[in-house]
């Protein structure tokens, strides 16, 4: 069973967080909200916050469990795997840290922010993806102690994990790790309604005079097709639509190494 967690947020370090929130207003179409140390950028079902520090670095993502139990019992398990969940009261979440510093705080979904506006370009923040020298104690955490279910492996022909897919609810992956020389962040992506709104997505970014850095696409596991953008920071942008979406029993796939396991297409972006 998962977690049933969503991803609603992000938050990255930037040497310009000004420069990255004019981005995402024009290619996100978001808006942005600035008390002079966080910059906020919000749109339907997607928000992203920005503070002051080195580029391509996350600081905290941020999940929704369905409810104030399942959050708690999620919590008592954490701490019967040996972890430590630290309760902020107050603010009715619960954080937790991964082997790579980052901040993962889960609280509980506002039902208020689950109806998707009657906006033709909705798009809902659904994953995150990280670059990891060392992807086998972040998969042993997140998968073996934080709960979330393995989907795709990617391994190399010497059986080295290249790369990992793990999901905390029914999508194919809330989190992809890919082996890489450098710790940092790769890319976020928002999953939109189906592959005509993904269309219309790329002529957005056409219109504001942004040129798709990957894609149109469509990556092996998950199958989802895709295109991403490039921020002012180099953090990679995605938009997708028709992710997978997996049954409980579904049995973990293995992948190669190669560009056509990331784009079932054409050319890929290989992290290593
Ligand atoms: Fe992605």
């Amino acid at each position: 069973m998962t977690l049933d967690a969503v991803l609603v947020g992000l938050e990255l370090s930037s040497p310009d967080p000004a420069a990255l929130a004019r981005f995402y207003e024009a290619t996100y179409r978001m808006q942005t909200a600035d008390d002079g140390e966080l910059t906020v950028c919000r749109g339907a079902q997607r928000e992203l916050r920005f503070r002051r520090g080195p580029a391509n670095q996350l600081l905290a993502a941020r999940f929704a469990l369905p409810s104030a139990e399942r959050l708690a019992a999620a919590e008592q398990r954490w701490r019967d795997a040996g972890l430590a969940p630290q309760r902020d009261a107050a603010a009715g979440t619960v954080q937790l840290i991964d082997p790579a510093g980052h901040a993962l705080i889960f609280g509980v979904k506002n039902p208020t922010s689950d109806t998707l506006a009657a906006d033709p370009m909705a798009a809902r923040l659904q994953h995150i993806a990280l670059r990891t020298p060392t992807p086998e104690p972040m998969l042993e955490f997140y998968a073996d102690k934080l709960g979330f279910v393995v989907s795709d492996l990617v391994r190399d022909p010497e059986g080295v994990l290249r790369a990992a897919f793990v999901r905390a609810d029914e999508e194919h992956h809330t989190l992809a790790l890919f082996r890489a020389p450098q710790a940092q962040f790769d890319h976020f992506s928002c999953e939109t309604s189906d592959w005509s709104a993904l269309r219309v997505w790329a002529d957005h970014m056409a219109s504001v005079d942004v040129p798709l850095h990957w894609g149109v696409g469509r990556h092996g596991p998950g199958n989802d097709t895709f295109f991403m953008v490039r921020d002012p920071d180099g953090n990679l942008a995605e938009i997708s639509s028709d992710l997978e979406r997996c049954d409980p029993d579904r049995p973990v796939g293995l992948w190669p190494h190669a560009a056509k396991t990331l784009n079932q297409w054409g050319v890929a972006i290989l992290r290593s």
